[in-house]
């Protein structure tokens, strides 16, 4: 069981990164695998052929409001670990055939984050046990790392794109999932859609972490996201696919 995490600036292609992984893990049979949607945007879904609304699910974040605000106290009874994670069973989780996936959602606890994310935490470990793996699309940014909702992880890939603030982005990830205690196996590097394949001994060599290689540019997934398609279903001769399926190769999947 591996935890995998896909971060990266904005519009770097985290999601269809995650949804192309997704694909790869299901062909390989490396299933069942548990989807964490981290980003408020909430785009992993329609990636992957998924309406959270139209499934009746509710979001990590609509369940906690419920559980510690709108449900009263939080210490009485049940510990709110299992209090939540009994909920996120019952309404959050979507069951499909190769994976289940929850999302975290927006409406987050105004004031200390730090019991529902504890508790969101520890119903993740409880939670994640059953997969083969979890894959966790992350927002912009790197505030997510800071809230800790997964504190152990295999494999982080940073995406990058050709701009020499995406160089200090890997610097900068790399430290502060240091700073925020993240303990991690692996920090890889991938380059983005947009970068371009020449530069790729450039990165080698400015960077200190392991560059993986780099996801195809592909007109197809364009039109996918755009039409709202799920990438799973984009053909196997798909350039980025077969991209990312080598990227996952040389990771050890
Ligand atoms: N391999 C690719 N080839 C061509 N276009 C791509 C590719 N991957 C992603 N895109 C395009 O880039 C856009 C952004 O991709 P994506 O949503 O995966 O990025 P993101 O990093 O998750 O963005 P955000 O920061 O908003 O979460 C997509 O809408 C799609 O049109
Ligand atoms: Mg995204």
């Amino acid at each position: 069981m591996k935890k995998i995490v896909s971060m990266g600036r904005g519009g770097s292609g985290k999601t269809s990164f995650v949804a192309l992984m997704i694909k790869y893990l299901i062909e390989i049979g490396d299933t069942p695998l548990l989807l964490i949607d981290v980003d408020p945007d909430q785009n992993l879904g329609e990636m992957v052929g998924v309406d959270f609304k139209e499934e009746g699910k509710r979001t990590i974040s609509e369940l906690l409001l419920e559980t510690f605000m709108e449900g009263g106290g939080t210490t009485v009874g049940v510990p709110p670990s299992e209090r939540i994670e009994g909920k996120i069973w019952e309404k959050g989780l979507y069951e499909g055939a190769s994976f289940d996936m929850i999302a975290v959602g927006t409406k987050f606890i105004e004031g200390c984050y730090c019991l529902p994310d504890a508790s969101l935490k520890k119903a993740l470990e409880g939670l994640a046990k059953t997969y083969r793996h979890a894959l966790i699309d992350s927002p912009a940014g790197l505030e997510h790392l800071n809230r800790r909702i997964a504190s152990e992880v295999d494999d982080i890939f940073d995406i990058i794109d050709p701009s020499q603030k995406s160089f200090n982005h890997v610097e900068r990830a790399y430290r502060v999932a240091k700073e925020c205690k993240i303990v991690f196996k692996n920090f890889y590097v991938v380059g983005g859609y947009r970068f371009p394949e020449g530069l790729e001994a450039e990165v080698e060599k400015r960077i200190k972490q392991k560059y993986l290689g780099k996801i195809a540019y592909d007109k197809e997934v364009e039109n996918y996201v755009f039409s709202g398609k799920s990438l799973l279903e984009i053909p196997s001769s798909s350039p980025a696919y077969n991209s990312v399926k080598k990227l996952m190769k040389k990771a050890g999947y």
